[in-house]
């Protein structure tokens, strides 16, 4: 097991090991580049996190490998993993310290120590001064950058961001840790309208509150797109990676990943996640989908505050109910002309039947194929008022919430005055709908 630790218990022998590795690993051949000694094999993960911020910037916006979305602890836990490979292969007894920030939270503290990181920048630039990442054409020369006329050496700037004069409190981190579910819909930030309600969930309040405030506190290299050329970054995502490990701890009745399908792509959990552009060098050989990295402990990773014992596995049923359960909800809480197709798939329906929204089993009754549908035709002028106000299904039919009847979505004739609104066709030709005693139920109909 790799024990990943608090960077203030490291003894100075294990930061000198630490330090030598990094340097080391920015002396070894880039596989990005192969042949050319402009860059290193650490240069390309600087590479990787910079080509992952860019979609969004592209025009038009496609979403980012990385941030503001769900994927954005699961794809920097593999960044990690892989960057921690290319250490051990250097020394094989090192591993990706984390920093504590709501401990050592001070321009003084040990990570800033010249033994080890180095210190604040100085200068209208902030240019590093001390430690073993300084200077201008050193050991330490920045080749990956924002903008080609940034300055080659490293930069930080502590504290000095009017929105980041603090790092989160023991507080913060803890209103953060009690945040559930995984993500909400639409899994990507910059859909989410500004209300607190779009915001719901641990991901977004751990990478928009903590995270990113991290970065703007340290500022220099670290609020650049090329935050990796700071090592600091590694030690600062350690920290984040471990608060997903204990927040999964906290609640092992949440899904530790969200969600399953409907996210963009490579940020579902079984999408293989995105680290290079297809037709161009991959930074590592083989994929990871978020399915893989949910649980460090299998990837042979521990962290020292985690709690005794082993974390759950976590089981692929789990989201099969998450699915029927959360649609289900959505379904519920929506008004009738905004009533599904987009929320319960056709088919999905087999999961359905059999149980209501809240889960009580369907009124057998309700549930069996009603076969004098036709007898509630309405009049010629009552179809067309209904149909002007109802929200079309894809294909034949209408869905609406009439306050007299409903067309059934297969044939177009009027059913029953029990049924609220339709939800969507199997492929069988059961159609699901809700009553209006709340109950769900399904019927064949009768004429196709
Ligand atoms: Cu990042
Ligand atoms: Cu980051």
């Amino acid at each position: 097991m790799n024990l990943r630790r608090n960077q203030n218990t490291l003894s100075a022998s294990d930061k000198q090991a630490f330090v030598s590795a990094v340097l080391a690993l920015k002396q070894k051949p880039s596989r990005l580049h192969p042949g050319d000694s402009n860059f290193s094999r650490y240069d390309d993960f600087v590479e990787v996190h910079l080509n992952a911020m860019m979609p969004p910037m592209m025009s038009p916006p496609q979403p980012g490998w990385a941030h503001q979305s769900c994927v954005f602890t699961a794809w920097h836990r593999v960044l990690l993993l892989e960057f921690e490979k290319e250490l051990q292969a250097i020394n094989a007894s090192i591993t990706i310290p984390y920093w504590d920030w709501t401990q050592d939270s001070s321009r003084n503290s040990s990570v800033w120590a010249a033994d080890f990181l180095g210190g604040n920048g100085t200068g209208t630039d902030g240019q590093v001064a001390d430690g073993p990442f300084a200077g201008a054409g050193g050991r330490w020369q920045i080749r990956i950058k924002d903008d080609p006329a940034d300055p080659d050496y490293l930069r930080r700037q502590l504290a000095t961001d009017a929105t980041a004069k603090n790092l989160p409190s023991p507080d913060d981190q803890s209103k953060v840790q009690e945040m559930t579910p995984y993500d909400t819909m639409p899994w990507e930030d910059a859909l989410r309208a500004s209300t607190p309600a779009a915001w719901q969930g641990f991901r977004p309040h751990l990478e928009v509150d903590l995270h990113n405030l991290v970065h703007r506190w340290v500022g220099g290299n670290m609020v650049d797109m090329t935050s990796p050329n700071d090592p600091v970054f590694w030690l600062h995502h350690c920290n984040c990676d471990r608060l997903w490990a204990m927040w999964q701890a906290r609640h092992p009745a949440e899904l530790p990943y969200l969600p399953d399908s409907g996210a963009a792509a490579g940020h579902n959990l079984n999408d293989a996640m995105v680290f290079h552009v297809p037709g161009t060098v991959a930074p590592w050989d083989g994929d990871y989908r978020p399915a893989d990295v949910l649980n460090h402990q299998a990837l042979g990773i521990s962290y020292d505050t985690d709690p005794p014992g082993e974390l759950a596995r976590f089981k692929p049923e789990a989201w099969e109910d998450w699915r029927t359960r959360v649609r289900m909800a959505a379904v519920a809480t929506q008004p009738f002309r905004h009533a599904l197709p987009m929320f319960v798939l056709s088919d999905e329906l087999p999961a359905l039947a059999g149980t209501n929204v809240k889960g009580i089993p369907l009124n057998p009754v309700a549930l069996k194929r009603i076969p004098d549908h036709k007898r509630f035709k309405f009049s010629k002028s009552e179809r067309a008022d209904f149909k002007s106000a109802a929200v079309p299904l894809p294909g034949r039919g209408t869905t609406a919430s009439p306050p007299i009847g409903y067309i059934c979505p297969v044939c177009t004739v009027s059913v029953t005055d029990q049924v609220l609104f339709s939800c969507g066709i199997a492929p069988s030709g059961k159609v699901l709908v809700q009553c209006r005693n709340g109950d769900w139920a399904t019927y064949v109909c009768p004429s196709p």
